[in-house]
């Protein structure tokens, strides 16, 4: 008689950073997040980029109408910060339950970040709001300088952008997302309760030779780009901690296969599909199972200061492969390609379809 499968019960996550892009790939993307999360911090770098309360309000129909019925997923949405974007506009958002966060992306530093803040000191005006009504700041932590290392560039942010701009803003809460490097999770370590970070399953499974195994490998490339292996390690180290400064946030940013394998490929790496099942294995890995609750599911909301979900999801220890590629229906009908982290991969842990059983 073989033993019973393991089973472990989990309140509902949340992704506290992810892509659903827009038009025909929403509809193909948005599934696989709603499935596993109750709500999802979305991110605003769509093309034009989400800087008004109007637009907001539209996407978050789009998001809505692109999720299965009754599947209870509640996108919040951010504002995306340019030089010029008007203070009243965020609060306005804010106040009216439309704007969750504002995202800053250095102008230039990732996919449709042209029209990012081209200097921290021109937005002084939007940082003293959001200091004053509470609301989060989400930082893509690195600089654009071209004259600093790729592989450098995320803790040479901290040290010249976020640490002055922490001293001159102390009331505000940050989220650095999508860390990669020790600095960071150092530097959120000993931050203090307003400073927070997620982490992204692939920082947490790979390292940057990844990239270059056998070949060039654009699946695995995104941004901020994998580090070396003692990076990858101090990751881990953080994330299944039990420090209430680490917690979840996918940073899936899928790009069709034709876009990544091409000779200008785009950055990001679709993991929404098998996330819960990815952040599992590291936490399984680590012996640190019992805390995957906290970083999932608890330590995020408690940071947003939003109620953690009352619902469950159950995962049970069944080994299963994740397919070389994904074929998803877009809003037309069309099937898209993508290709999923993990693809061809074993995992050890699969989110139960049925709920909580
Ligand atoms: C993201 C995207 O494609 O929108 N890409 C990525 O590599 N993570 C942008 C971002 O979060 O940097
Ligand atoms: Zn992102």
């Amino acid at each position: 008689m073989s033993n019973p499968a393991q089973r472990l019960s989990l309140r509902r996550p949340d992704d506290w950073h992810v892509h659903l892009r827009d038009g025909a790939v929403l509809q193909a993307v948005a599934p696989a997040t709603a499935r596993q999360f109750a709500r999802a911090i979305v991110m605003p770098n769509l093309s034009p980029p989400v800087t008004t309360v109007a637009a907001a309000e539209a996407y978050r129909e789009r998001i809505r109408a692109a999720v299965p019925a009754g599947c209870g997923f509640t996108p919040l949405l951010t504002a995306y910060l340019t030089d010029t974007i008007d203070p009243a506009e965020i609060e306005r958002g804010f106040n009216a339950g439309v704007f969750t966060a504002c995202k800053l992306y250095p102008a230039h530093a990732t996919t449709n970040a042209a029209a990012g803040v081209s200097d921290l000191a021109r937005i002084t005006p939007v940082l003293e709001t959001l200091e004053r009504i509470g609301m989060p700041l989400l930082v893509h932590g690195e600089v654009t300088d071209a004259a600093i290392d790729i592989f450098d560039r995320e803790a040479v942010f901290v040290e010249r952008h976020l640490a002055p701009l922490l001293r001159r803003h102390s009331a505000l809460k940050v989220v650095l997302e999508h860390i990669t490097t020790a600095e960071a999770a150092d530097f959120v370590a000993t931050g203090g309760p307003n400073l927070a970070a997620t982490i992204t399953p692939h920082h947490l499974h790979i390292n940057r030779n990844a990239m270059f195994q056998g070949g060039l490998r654009p699946d695995f490339y995104c941004l901020p780009v994998a580090k070396r292996e003692r990076h990858r390690l101090a990751l881990r180290a953080a994330a299944t901690s039990g420090d209430p400064s680490f917690f979840l946030g996918t940073d899936s940013a899928p790009h069709l296969r034709h876009a990544k394998e091409a000779a200008c490929g785009c950055a990001g790496i679709f993991n929404a599909p098998y996330a819960i099942e990815s952040y599992a294995q590291v936490f399984e890995e680590e012996g640190a199972l019992e805390r995957l609750e906290a970083f999932a599911s608890l330590y995020g909301p408690r940071f947003y200061g939003l109620p953690p979900n009352e619902e469950r999801i159950t995962l049970v220890g069944e080994a299963h492969t994740v397919p070389a590629r994904l074929h998803l229906n877009d809003a037309a009908g069309e099937a898209v390609e993508l290709v999923p982290f993990h693809a061809g991969e074993l995992l050890r842990w699969r989110l139960s379809p049925e709920g909580d059983v």
